[in-house]
Parts: structure tokens; sequence; C-alpha cells
């Protein structure tokens, strides 16, 4: 597994600025649950806030509404296949996490598990939820935390691995790797 380091509250946008695909962790009492979300956005630097579309016919949905919290993370390329399994049936119907054999490591903040393979991490607290014809959930962001070996001096340095990088969900089971960072000066 690779290395999560603390990093501050006020730096947890950079983590999905660029817009990958997330994993939602949830638990309430002794169940826990965990989705795919495409549909996510960092909200404000401090308080760190985030935005997230959760249906409210998930089972994770039921979760974060009755615990008010929730983990949100963004998989390497070597859980997209992960990534897609989960987003594709309900915690309803079977333990996602034993079905696919998912690693995961305990949060500080918040009962929701973390998942092992990620960039990036946080622990949120819902602080608002939308209008409910929107399934809008906003949280705090009360802990933050990203791969030690990919985030250097406050910034993504992505792995030329592949493997290791953020992944943009587009349609159809198809993705993109986040790609090269490049400056207006080098153009
Ligand atoms: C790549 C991907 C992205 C998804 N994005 C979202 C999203 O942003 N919001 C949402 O409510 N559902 C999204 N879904 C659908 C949920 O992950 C799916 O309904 C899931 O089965 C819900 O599981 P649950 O009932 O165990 O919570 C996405 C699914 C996939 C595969």
């Amino acid at each position: 597994m690779n290395t999560p380091i603390t990093i501050p509250l006020k730096d947890s946008y950079k983590l999905f600025n660029h817009g990958p695909v997330s994993i939602v962790t949830s638990a309430h009492g002794n169940q826990r649950n965990i989705m795919a979300a495409s549909w996510t956005m960092p909200l404000d630097f401090s308080p760190a806030k985030v935005a997230v579309v959760i249906d409210k016919n998930t089972y994770t949905r039921e979760l974060v509404d009755a615990s008010g919290e929730f983990g949100l993370q963004f998989p390497m390329r070597k859980n997209a296949k992960l990534t897609l399994d989960v987003g594709d049936i309900s915690g309803r119907d079977a333990d996602k996490f034993s079905r696919f054999a998912i690693n995961t490591f305990p949060a500080q903040k918040i009962a929701a598990p973390l998942i092992a393979d990620c960039i990036g991490w946080l622990e949120c607290k819902v602080i608002k939820q939308g209008a409910e014809s929107m399934d809008l959930i906003v949280g705090e962001v009360v802990a933050a935390y990203a791969d030690a070996e990919q985030f250097l001096n406050g910034r993504w340095h992505f792995s030329d691995d592949p493997q290791k990088r953020s992944i943009h969900y587009m349609a159809g089971g198809e993705f993109y790797t986040t790609g090269d960072a490049f400056t207006t000066e080098d153009n």
C-alpha cells in the first residue's frame, strides 16, 4: 500500500482540483459501505468544504444521512476496476468490501474506513444538505491525506507509472488517466 501523509486542510482542494473520479465510503453502527462518485468538487479553502452528489436511492446516502460523515478518496488507475465494481451494485445487495476483497485502513476522525491504493483521502462531516431534488451533500473536510510518493512540497508530482496516477471517468466504462503537468510558459 502507498503511504498517506497528512496535508493541511486548506490544501485539501488540491487533491481533486483536477477532477478525478472518487470513491465514497460511509459507516453507521455496524454497517459500512462504498460507492463510486464522479460528481464531486472542492467548495472552499478554509474551512475546507466539498460537494458530492449522492443519489437519494443509494445505500451510501442512507448511511451518510444517518451518520453525518463520509470518506472521499481518489483512486489510482490500478483501482479503476474496483471503482466500476463498487459503482455497479448496491451495498444493500452485497457486502462490497468482502465481495471485492477491498483493502481498507481506519480513518482518524470518522467511522467510515478509507481505501488503499488511492492518491488522496478526505474525511468529511456533513454540514449542509442541498435541495433534495439535487442530492447534493456538502461536507467540511476534517482530515486530509495524500500519497507521500506523489504529493511533494504542496503539490502533485505524478508518477511516471500510469497505474499510480489518478483517473477521470467519461462514460461507458471508459476512463482517462491524469496526464502530464504544464504551465503556460512551457507552451
Ligand atoms: C464511475 C462511476 C461514477 C459514479 N458517480 C456517481 C455520483 O457522482 N453520484 C451518485 O449518486 N452515483 C454515482 N455513481 C453510481 C453509484 O456508485 C451506484 O449507484 C452505486 O451502486 C451505489 O451504491 P450503494 O447503493 O451501495 O451506495 C457512479 C458510478 C460509477 C461507476
